[in-house]
């Protein structure tokens, strides 16, 4: 197989967002606000520094914020330029510069496995990375870079791992599997579970939202049937490509926030918002100053 680069993230976001009720009510989740930006946009800018350009969410009803908001926008555009406001304009323009996003639509809410389908098309015949918009990893090296330049080593499909305390291993998946002798990294997949049950399972490596997967996933997700939680889930269908593919986990770099979850959120908000060159000094001199 010639040697391939990934140029393609498929996002899933057509959830209904309900652990985050009642703020996803008539929000999508993935447009939550981080700091200053929305969730989404972490993602985006993760993939866009891995080297992709074609950016693909898959979303459903009642998300058409998303697609406003890293379309161009003419009318803000033309109000700041109008008031010399130039670093605002550069940030808004900045987000509809920073690739090409198409959007897809999943009609039904079938699971994860089903919302990477919807992007076939779209993605063709190549290795692609799918980042899930709820995790937020905070890393020296962007985690998706650290996993394209994994790929780049073994051409094989990666999924993005962290070891998880004690029975949280039941909401993720699950890796059995063994370090790779050359890069201590990289863990050979031998096996894998979706939620297991705690005495069940395999390891405490879980699968976190990033994954590197071959085109072969696609035919893989049309021959599972409906896994945990009654969904087409895409662990089942990656269970389904060991048997014809290398699949390697990645314990990246960085800390990972859940932002889908409320306290998650909540945690993100104040380690990211000290971390903000701008925002940063005075939250932290704010809080120092509090006695709560
Ligand atoms: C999904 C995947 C799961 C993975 C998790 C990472 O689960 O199905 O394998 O560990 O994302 O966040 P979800 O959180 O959508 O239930």
């Amino acid at each position: 197989m010639a040697f391939q680069k990934i140029r393609k993230a498929v996002f899933p976001a057509a959830g209904l967002g309900t652990r985050f009720l009642p703020a996803t009510k008539a929000i999508p989740k993935e447009m939550l606000c981080l700091v200053d930006k929305p969730l989404i946009q972490y993602g985006v800018e993760e993939a866009v520094a891995a080297g992709c350009t074609e950016i693909i969410i898959v979303t459903s009803r009642g998300k058409s914020t998303m697609e406003d908001h890293f379309d161009k926008s003419p009318e803000l555009e033309a109000t700041l330029a109008a008031k010399n406001k130039t670093a605002l304009l550069e940030v808004a323009r900045s987000v509809s510069k920073l690739a090409k996003v198409t959007f897809t639509r999943q009609p039904e809410p079938l699971g994860l496995g089903h919302a990477v389908l919807m992007a076939r098309e779209i993605v063709g015949d190549e290795p692609f990375a799918v980042l899930l918009p709820d995790d937020i990893v905070d890393a020296a090296t962007p985690c998706m870079k650290q996993m394209v330049e994994a790929f780049h080593e073994t051409q094989s499909t990666i999924l993005g791992s962290e070891v998880v305390e004690g029975d949280a291993i039941q909401n993720y998946g699950c890796l059995d599997c063994n370090p790779d002798p050359h890069n201590p990294r990289l863990l050979a997949v031998k096996h894998l579970v979706e939620k297991p049950r705690p005495a069940e399972a395999p390891s405490q490596n879980a699968i976190i939202g990033r994954y590197i997967l071959t085109p072969r996933i696609f035919e893989m997700i049309e021959g599972i049937t409906p896994g945990a939680g009654g969904e087409l889930q895409l662990t089942d269908a990656i269970k389904a490509l060991l048997e014809h593919e290398k699949v390697y986990g990645y314990s990246y770099e960085g800390k990972r926030h859940d932002a889908g979850d409320k306290q998650g959120f909540l945690r993100a908000t104040v380690e990211l918002g000290l971390k903000h060159p701008a925002l940063g000094p005075d939250l932290r001199a704010w809080l120092k100053a509090q006695s709560f």
